[in-house]
């Protein structure tokens, strides 16, 4: 990847807070200044501990900023610091992000500079977490990252090696280079579908026997929810018809759904208002044909349920499309390509991913997804193990090139 060409005129904030690792942060600065970025150091009390304020003012492309209320040449004159960081940043990246400045970021506290702009801002945001092992494997921070993850932040996993004190284990700073590339790629794609209106389904629909009972699957929203997390972060305007609202992303407009019909229903009525439409969702085939409307007694014995199908959303969009994209999953266990090529072509979808949910590390509810890309022109393109956020990066590349956007143009002036 051409790092300089992503970065050259885009605006980075730096934040920085409180570990060992700040000073690593300056290299940092150094490098995105080189590669032509315009580059806002932010640092947090704590790091100013570790590493003068100065030397980033020193290197980056204006004055390190350390507070909410330094209304003086730092800070740019303006009183409301944090909203015109947030505001004009290309990237907000975070290095080093400490347990602390996670847990704040994931609870949504600002109570600094660095915080304050976290929150005010629509730009993506990478974080390079360091700390000891102990603090890395905690619970707390795993969940945390797990929720930030959720709501389309990206993290660059800290490396293994010497720490503070002598300790030797995971937690250390992802190097340098590993910190430009990934924001480099996050720079590189940001943009790319901006004003593109994009609907997501996501989840498992439950068809419901009586009004306790349903037919339902494993689907958690997990794949779908990255995918419309993703394709915000890109600039698209994103709706997510989900069964999941509760574990949806922000920054996207959420309709709650329960079963195919309420999903087909939600869907349908907005498709000629969209561009591209990304069908992960796991939806019923079948449905009982009576909803029992008193509980089902055990004691009037097994009851004969009679199944009728659902309305193939996928299927009736294909049949109703004017220029949209529309993008179908499969979900197969045998036969994976065959049966999902079959689905590409009888619902005219224009990309199919095709997963093998047999795999334990693959499909339902686990956080990676592994998928075969199939798309009209009869070519297939196999993934390696992904996280789900990567894999969804993937489908939205192929999505950007079906709609004929080129990555992000970077060569703007320098502010
Ligand atoms: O939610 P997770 O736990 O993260 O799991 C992710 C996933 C495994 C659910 C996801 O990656 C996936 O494979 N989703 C599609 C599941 C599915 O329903 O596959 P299918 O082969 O039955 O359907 C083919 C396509 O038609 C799908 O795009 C489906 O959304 C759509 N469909 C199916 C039935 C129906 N009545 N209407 C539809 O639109």
């Amino acid at each position: 990847m051409d790092t300089d060409r992503a970065f050259r005129g885009r605006r980075v904030v730096l934040g920085v807070s409180g570990g060992i690792a700040a000073y690593k942060a300056v290299e940092l600065c150094r490098r995105m200044v080189d590669a032509g970025a315009h580059v806002a150091p932010v640092l947090t009390e704590d790091a100013t501990r570790f590493v003068g304020a100065l030397t980033f003012s020193a290197l980056a492309s204006e004055p390190a900023q350390t507070s909410l209320f330094n209304v003086d040449a730092s800070s740019g004159g303006s009183p409301i610091p944090h909203t015109r960081l947030g505001q004009s940043a290309d990237v907000i990246v975070i290095a080093p992000a400490t347990a602390r400045l996670i847990g704040k970021y994931a609870a949504g506290i600002s109570d600094d500079l660095l915080t304050a702009t976290l929150l005010a801002t629509r730009a993506p945001v990478v974080i390079a977490p360091a700390m000891h092992t102990e603090m890395w494997e905690h619970p707390a921070v795993q969940e945390n990252l797990v929720t930030l993850r959720r709501r389309g932040v990206h993290i660059v996993d800290p490396e293994s090696g010497r720490l503070a004190g002598g300790d030797v284990g995971e937690g250390r700073l992802a190097a340098p280079e590993r910190i430009m590339d990934a924001v480099a790629d996050i720079l590189t794609r940001s943009g790319d579908l901006a004003g593109v209106r994009l609907l997501v389904s996501a989840g498992g629909t439950r068809e419901a026997i009586d009004p306790v009972r349903f037919i339902g699957n494993r689907s958690s929203g997990k794949m779908g929810h990255a995918v419309a997390a993703q394709a915000a972060g890109r600039g698209a305007s994103v709706t997510l018809v989900t069964t999941a609202p509760d574990t949806a992303p922000a920054g996207v407009d959420i309709v709650s759904v329960v079963s195919a019909q309420s999903m087909h229903d939600e869907i349908v009525g907005r498709f000629d208002a969209t561009d591209v439409v990304v069908m992960a969702a796991a939806v019923a085939d079948f449905r009982p044909k009576v909803v029992a409307g008193d509980k089902l007694k055990k004691a009037a014995g097994a009851p004969e349920i009679v199944l009728e199908p659902t309305p193939d959303i996928l299927a009736e969009l294909g049949a109703a499309k004017r220029g949209q994209v529309l993008v179908g999953f499969a979900a197969e266990t045998v036969d994976i390509v065959a049966h999902a090529r079959e689905k590409l072509t009888r619902k005219n979808a224009d990309l199919l991913v095709a997963n093998d949910v047999s795999a334990p590390d693959a499909g339902f509810e686990v956080d990676t997804n592994r998928a075969i890309l199939l798309d009209s022109s009869g070519a297939s393109e196999e993934t390696p193990l992904l996280t789900k956020a990567a894999l969804a990066d993937v489908i939205l590349d192929r999505v950007a090139a079906l709609l004929g956007r080129a990555p992000t143009n970077p060569d703007q002036e320098i502010p």
